[in-house]
């Protein structure tokens, strides 16, 4: 049996996946929190909000996220700083729109410690005052909003994951490098693909790259791709910068193989464009498709093996970067708690402060002055495997 027999779990009953379902079947309950009596004498449980995508294009990466911090719990006899804990799951859906309100919840009426999830960049922004003002600890574990960490840094918003200007930045000079002729950029229109793009952009324009032309899409809306591919091959690009993630993520990847852009227009992108079980979909679409990330499944280490092994057996697929930033999530709040005076607010993010570097199946990192993570990207290329396509490490980005 999975991490649910070791700690008790409450799930909202909207947006509920069939992950959630067979995973209610296995013992815990649905709607109620069953709030586990076996916590450490010293502090009791403890109760912490997880805010993650069950519903819309981002469910799948929610899922994930949910997977990889029940694994950490699993791992640890169900324990964080030595106390049983008590996960409380809300929906953040596609947005602010129902991030907010489930947000507001976890704190409001469920009253836990602290919140760990947050897929979608513009639900983060939504959220950030509120933690602010209410002085309660949340860890972001995928959202990449650039202000998140920087004008808008708050003492109690954390961040496992990456930031937007970051993972694409990193890409810009080996695009640069490598490509022949102009790049066509093109992304999800919102917050995240605004900034993923700006970032690429920048570390691109700045080793001396040039663009082709750029385009933003409908975000969760945009499912044929055609008039923007269109649109791509009539800019004469040598090769197209893309951020997509999720659904949106197959489908634009599919396509492009299929409008026949792959074979002489190089496809580069954030990590997100290939990663996990939207990698599985594209199948050999994605071959050759360039991105860059803080992991892989195929990172050569002891650790990361170990890990991929685990989470292969307690989630039976492998593992993706969002299961990772939420893993890691868990193992900082158990450092965390292990170290803080109280449960208070103000007492858990001055132990934040002390977490020091993280065993990361991504490999070591730690937060910043700004609390974002700092932290080696990869230079990754998609390639057929034995049957199934991976995103091989063939470097290591600046
Ligand atoms: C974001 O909105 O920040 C985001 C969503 C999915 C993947 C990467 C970033």
């Amino acid at each position: 049996m999975g991490a649910v027999s070791v700690f008790s779990l409450t799930r909202t009953i909207a947006g509920l996946t069939l992950g959630a379902l067979v995973l209610a079947g296995c013992g815990s309950s649905l709607g109620e929190s069953g709030g586990s009596q076996s916590g450490d004498p010293s502090g009791g449980d403890v109760k912490i909000g997880l805010l993650v995508p069950l519903s819309g294009v981002y469910a799948p990466l929610g899922e994930d996220m949910r997977a990889g911090f029940e694994l950490y719990l699993d791992q640890h006899d169900g324990k964080l700083g030595g106390r049983g804990v008590d996960l409380v799951t809300a929906d953040e859906g596609e947005g602010p729109q129902t991030g907010v309100p489930a947000a507001q919840k976890l704190v409001t009426q469920d009253q836990v410690t602290a919140v760990v999830g947050v897929v979608n960049s513009a639900t983060a922004l939504g959220v950030r005052d509120f933690f602010h003002e209410s002085k309660k600890p949340l860890l972001i574990a995928n959202a990449g909003a650039d202000d998140i960490t920087g004008a808008r840094k708050s003492e109690y918003v954390w961040r496992t994951s990456f930031s937007n200007g970051d993972v694409s930045a990193a890409l810009g000079p080996a695009v640069a490098e490598e490509a022949k002729g102009s790049v066509y950029l093109i992304a999800a229109d919102y917050a995240a693909g605004k900034e993923m793009v700006a970032g690429f952009r920048k570390g691109f324009e700045a080793a001396g790259g040039k663009v082709a032309g750029e385009k933003f899409t409908p975000f969760g809306k945009t499912q044929d791709f055609q008039p923007y591919l269109s649109a791509i091959r009539e800019s004469g690009a040598d090769s197209v910068y893309a951020f997509y993630a999720g659904a949106e993520a197959v489908n634009f990847v599919k396509q492009y193989e299929q409008f026949g852009l792959a074979d002489k227009t190089s496809l580069y992108g954030a990590g997100f464009l290939t990663e996990g079980g939207v990698l599985a979909a594209q199948g050999k679409a994605a071959v050759g498709v360039k991105t860059s990330l803080h992991y892989s499944t195929e990172l050569d280490t002891a650790r990361n093996k170990e890990f991929v092994a685990a989470y292969q057996k307690s989630a039976g697929k492998p593992p993706t970067v969002y299961a990772v930033q939420a893993y890691d999530a868990a193992a900082v709040l158990d450092k965390a708690l292990s170290k803080a005076d109280g449960d208070s607010g103000e007492d858990l993010v001055k132990a934040l402060g002390g977490v020091g570097s993280i065993d990361s199946p991504r490999g070591p990192w730690k937060f910043d002055a700004d609390h974002d993570a700092q932290q080696t990207y990869y230079l990754r290329e998609v390639r057929s495997g034995a049957g199934t396509a991976v995103n091989a490490v063939v470097g290591e980005l600046g």
